[in-house]
C-alpha cells in the first residue's frame, strides 16, 4: 500500500501552542499508512501579487513542499470567531499562482482546538467556505472540536484524553479513506 504523504499547516505560531501539540500527538495516531510532516508558515511574507510574480526562495519552497503532497491538513485554532490571519495567509498564497496553485485540487482536513467552549466552530465553518475556492475534496465528517484544550493534556504537555484521543483516530482513518479514493 502506497504511504501517504500529508503536509501539515498549523495555525499558532506560538511555541507552546496546543494545536501544535495536537500536530506532534497525532504522529502516535495516524494510521500506518499516513505520514505528517509541517509546512512552516511563519517565514511566509504577506501575500503580495508583485512578490508573487518574482517568488523569493521561501514562497518557492512552500509551493514546492504543497505540490510534493498527496493532501493537506489544517490544525489551527479560532481567533475571533474565523480562520487566524497567518493561516489565512498560508492558503492565499497555497492559492496562487491561479491555474497552477500547488494546493488546487488536494484532498483536505481540518481540525482545531480552542481555550473556549465553541471548539474552533465557527472557524472550522469559515474553512468549509474558503477550501471549496480551492476545489479541494474535504472530509466532512468527522467533525473534530476541541474547546477547553489544557484539560487535554498533562502539566509535561502529554495529551491524556482518551476520548478525544478515541476521535483523532477516526477523524485520521476517514482522511485516509478519502485520500485513497481520490487517487483510485
Ligand atoms: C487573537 C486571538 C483571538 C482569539 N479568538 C478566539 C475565538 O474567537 N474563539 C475561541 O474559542 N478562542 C479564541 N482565542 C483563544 C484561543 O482559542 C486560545 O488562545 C488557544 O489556546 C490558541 O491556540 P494555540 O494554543 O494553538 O495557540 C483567541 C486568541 C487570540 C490570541
Amino acid at each position: 500500500m502506497t504511504q501517504l504523504d500529508v503536509r501539515v499547516l498549523i495555525g499558532s505560531l506560538r511555541s507552546a501552542s496546543y494545536n501544535r501539540k495536537l500536530f506532534d500527538a497525532s504522529h502516535e495516531l495516524v494510521p500506518e499508512g499516513i505520514s505528517l510532516t509541517e509546512i512552516p508558515i511563519w517565514e511566509l511574507p504577506h501575500y503580495n501579487q508583485e512578490i508573487q510574480q518574482d517568488p523569493t526562495p521561501v514562497v518557492e519552497r512552500f509551493w514546492e513542499a504543497i505540490r510534493e503532497s498527496d493532501a493537506m491538513l489544517f490544525i489551527t485554532p479560532e481567533y475571533n470567531y474565523s480562520i487566524p490571519g497567518v493561516l489565512k495567509n498560508a492558503i492565499d498564497w497555497a492559492s496562487r499562482p491561479a491555474g497552477s496553485s500547488p494546493i488546487y485540487g488536494k484532498p483536505g482536513a481540518f481540525f482545531g482546538a480552542s481555550g473556549g467552549r465553541s471548539g474552533t466552530m465557527r472557524m472550522q465553518l469559515h474553512m468549509r467556505q474558503v477550501l471549496p475556492c480551492l476545489n479541494m475534496p474535504l472530509l466532512l465528517k468527522p467533525e473534530v472540536f476541541i474547546p477547553n484544550v489544557a484539560d487535554a493534556f498533562d502539566d509535561e504537555g502529554n495529551l491524556v484524553d482518551d476520548r478525544l484521543k478515541g476521535q483523532l483516530i477516526e477523524f485520521y482513518e476517514a482522511f485516509e479513506q478519502l485520500i485513497r479514493l481520490q487517487r483510485s
